[in-house]
């Protein structure tokens, strides 16, 4: 990673290193280091509340839940939403999508036996999903794709996902640019989690974006909830108006 730091009032255009060819292992050993960031930086903590909030009990529902994990990567978001579920005593429904074959061979080879996620490689705007969606999720994903990518994505949740949708991405900032460069250094993170985690923080969004990219999809400010977690994360959430409870 340069040191001349990009230009944080703007999401910078530049390219992330788990974004161009390389081989399963490099990958593999890459997102091994990304789930491990996720768990240090306790990533999971925002969607697992807000799935919370949501207060589902299983007799609301004639169907386990079915919840979309768009860009899944290693699928250590889905195992601990299975985790989660699992505990409360509610029946899921699990898939994994991502664009990269690669990753969905090593988000099932890194899942437990008795997990009944299913992973499944495919662009998220081409996949048509074989059975309605609940919840759609996603993290670190969006900061991956340019605004327009970005609204036609919202667009696509709004229509699919039957009950909301929430992501989970990075807050543009420098302090964490910054603490995070230093960081994986020192901890020895797979190259491409030293040269990505930055990368990914300067693509990132403020909160003012993230109400323009809701505004172009049709949602107001009403719809949305934009939320800061420390450390770095910046999340929408989005419930509908009881979509499931109450078919229009
Ligand atoms: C930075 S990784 C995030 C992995 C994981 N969700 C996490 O939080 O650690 C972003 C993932 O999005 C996937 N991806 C990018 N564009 C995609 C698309 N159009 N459809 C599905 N997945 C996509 C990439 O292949 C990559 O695995």
């Amino acid at each position: 990673m340069p040191y001349n730091a990009p230009d944080f009032r703007h999401r910078a255009q530049l390219t992330e290193m788990m974004d161009e060819p390389c081989s399963r292992e490099q990958l593999r050993a890459c997102l091994r280091d990304l789930a491990l960031t996720n768990r240090l930086t306790m990533a999971y903590r925002p969607l697992l509340r807000w799935l919370d909030t949501l207060k589902i009990t299983q007799p609301r529902l004639a169907d386990p839940l079915h919840i979309l994990d768009v860009g899944c990567g290693y699928g250590d978001s889905l195992r601990r939403i299975e985790r989660w579920a699992k505990r409360r005593g509610i029946a899921v429904g699990l898939t994994g999508i991502d664009l990269n074959p690669d990753a969905t061979v090593i988000a099932a080879d890194a899942s437990p036996a008795e997990s009944a996620i299913q992973w499944v490689s495919a662009n998220v705007f081409d996949y048509t999903p074989r059975q309605p969606i609940d919840l759609v999720v996603s993290s670190l994903f969006t900061h991956h794709l340019d605004e327009d990518d970005i609204v036609r994505f919202l667009r696509w949740m709004e229509r699919h996902a039957q009950i909301g949708w929430f992501i989970n991405d990075l807050s543009r900032a420098p302090f964490p640019y910054h603490f995070f460069r230093i960081f994986s250094k020192l901890a020895r993170l797979h190259p491409f989690v030293q040269h990505d985690g930055p990368v990914s923080i300067a693509r990132a969004f403020r909160p003012a974006e993230w109400r323009d990219l809701c505004a172009a999809a049709g949602l107001g400010l009403q719809d949305v909830q934009i939320q800061s977690f420390k450390p770095a994360r910046l999340c929408v959430a989005r419930r509908k108006p009881q979509a499931k409870e109450e078919p229009q």
